[in-house]
């Protein structure tokens, strides 16, 4: 089953590794995250499978890094600076500030409706480029890489010699100054975007709108978020951006939260190069764009066929990395009851549950939201005992937990069932995993044993193709509970028999069935398993 909370997932990723609030030992930043030792790899593979499909498996793309920093003017006539802005208000009772078109009126903070009129915000960050600081010499930090790829346009055509219809395909960095960033990686101030502008002979847009509407769900299929966990929404024709003719988002209903979107695929019409181009005037646009007068290069395609210079139309599949990543884990963690644990433990737990809840009641440290969330929150995992128990881990860390004295009762009932009688697994495809595979010793205070275990790891690891990990730092049940909860879809043990024939467990991560492999084979066996 999906993680059915977003709290599942933030003690997760904290515990084990994957996400740590930035600057955290400073108090953090509001809206921006580090991504810690297992984080980085699942990430990194996300956009590994991104560019492998987009770029590498299709004879119809090219490749792009293009700076964060650009000339202003790109920002001028892309029609960020006058268009890419957020209603801003001001709670007048409590000072917090927040997108008017996301409260319904009513403060969230302190539930006031004395708000001040919405005003405009542009949600582009400024940075200083050079040592004077006068009002011309600033930059933004690019909210959207796309704007890299049109202003590249006809360099990548003068360069590779593309016909139409062709793509760019570009991964980086973009930065936007939400008014409120908000849950967890959903929303922040800067996050990596998987773009692709797509250039087609006008006319031909809306195929290869349905196109690109298909091979981005077979992608999102691939890394295991299924069609029918995808909601395609046809975004109403007054809701759409500035330059879109027609966009599809793609929304994934993330816990608490619902359906959100994921991905935008927008047809773009000429806008985009029809923007940045000279000469405008001759270029019979069918959008409308800002008149340009300090472009350098008419942004044109030449048809052969017809022996006249055109204006590509472009279709935009954009996606953010941080939404996929979190769309993975919740779509891929699992709690399941490996055994069912005995009534009278699992009563001394419901006891220790109830205890801590009077206590949450009767706390006045604890604020109204966090006392209402912890108590809800225990409530469900009462009434979900004993599948529910693993919760009481992220209940002990909501904010709030701390505070109350029984947290540590709780806890030391319930973390020896949840060790025993359940396991956290995150069922990633194999080409997703952070490490691949862990090699364990039967025995870690056995010479032959470690040594065996410690050689396999190491001619596993010296191809440099995969992630692998030796462990002897627990008991084999403990090893294997470790590596389900980050999704290793392999773990290897060495044992007595490995030392007499040469082979090892391989225990599988789903079915936790094993079989054994000769450790000559043991390259081959998980390179064919864990390859995209
Ligand atoms: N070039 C088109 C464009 O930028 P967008 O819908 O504004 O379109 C594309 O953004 C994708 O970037 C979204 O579908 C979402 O996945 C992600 N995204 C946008 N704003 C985000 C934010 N503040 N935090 C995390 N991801 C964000």
């Amino acid at each position: 089953m999906p993680a059915s909370t977003m709290d599942q997932l933030v003690s997760l990723c904290k515990r084990r590794g994957f996400v740590f609030p930035s600057s955290e030992i400073y108090g953090g930043l509001q809206g921006v995250y580090d991504y810690g030792p297992l984080g980085v790899e699942l990430k990194n593979n996300i956009i590994a499978s991104w560019w492998r499909t987009n770029v590498y498996q299709r004879d119809d793309m090219e490749g792009l890094d293009a700076a964060i920093l650009m000339n202003r003017l790109v920002w001028k006539y892309s029609g960020h600076e006058e268009t890419f802005i957020d209603p801003l208000v001001d709670c007048r009772v409590c000072k917090s500030r927040w997108r008017a078109d996301q409260i319904a009126g009513r403060c969230p903070n302190c539930g006031a409706t004395d708000l001040t009129e919405p005003r405009p915000f542009n949600l582009m960050f400024k940075t200083q480029v050079g040592p004077v600081a006068d009002p011309e010499s600033f930059a933004y930090l690019r909210p959207e890489t796309a704007q890299g790829i049109f202003v590249n346009f006809a360099n990548v055509l003068a360069t590779t010699s593309r016909k139409l219809p062709f793509g760019i395909a570009q991964v980086g960095k973009g930065f936007r100054n939400e008014i409120n960033p908000r849950n967890f990686l959903f929303r922040v101030r800067e996050f990596d975007m998987l773009e692709i502008e797509y250039f087609v002979y006008p006319g031909t847009e809306d195929e290869w709108h349905q196109r690109w509407l298909e091979d981005r769900l077979c992608w999102w299929e691939s890394i295991g978020i299924p069609r029918d966990r995808i909601h395609v929404y046809d975004v109403p024709r007054e809701d759409l951006a500035h330059y879109s003719k027609r966009t599809f988002d793609l929304m994934y209903a993330y816990p608490d939260l619902g359906p959100q979107e994921i991905e935008g695929i927008a047809s773009r019409t000429d806008y985009d190069l029809g923007s940045h181009s000279r000469d405008q005037e001759s270029l019979e646009l069918t959008a409308r764009v800002n008149p340009n007068r300090d472009s350098t290069a008419r942004l044109t395609y030449f048809d052969q066929a017809t022996g006249r210079h055109i204006v590509p139309f472009v279709v935009e599949p954009s996606a953010g990395v941080g939404r996929c990543f979190l769309a993975v884990l919740a779509e891929t963690y699992d709690e399941q009851m490996v055994k069912a644990p005995p009534p009278e433990r699992l009563t001394a737990v419901a006891d220790a549950l109830a205890a801590f809840l009077k206590s949450v009641g009767r706390n006045e440290k604890i604020g109204p939201q966090a006392r209402d969330a912890l108590l809800e929150r225990g409530q469900a995992i009462a009434a979900g005992l004993p599948e529910a128990l693993p919760q009481v881990e992220t209940l002990l860390g909501m904010p709030g937990a701390d505070q109350i004295e029984l947290g540590k009762k709780l806890r030391g009932q319930a973390q020896p069932l949840i060790d025993e009688y359940f396991r956290t697994v995150l069922h990633l495809r194999p080409h997703l995993a952070p490490i691949k595979a862990a090699v364990f010793p039967l025995k870690r205070n056995h010479a032959g044993l470690v040594a065996l275990a410690k050689e396999i790891a190491a001619t596993l690891r010296a191809p440099g193709r995969m992630r692998v990990v030796y462990d002897d730092t627990g008991a084999i049940g403990k090893l294997y509970r470790r590596q389900d909860e980050i999704g290793t879809p392999f773990c290897l043990t060495v044992d007595f028999q490995s030392l007499e024939d040469r082979t090892v467990t391989v225990r599988d991560r789903d079915s936790m069935a094993q079989e054994r492999v000769p450790v000559d084979e043991l390259h081959g066996y998980l390179v064919e398993r864990v390859a995209s």
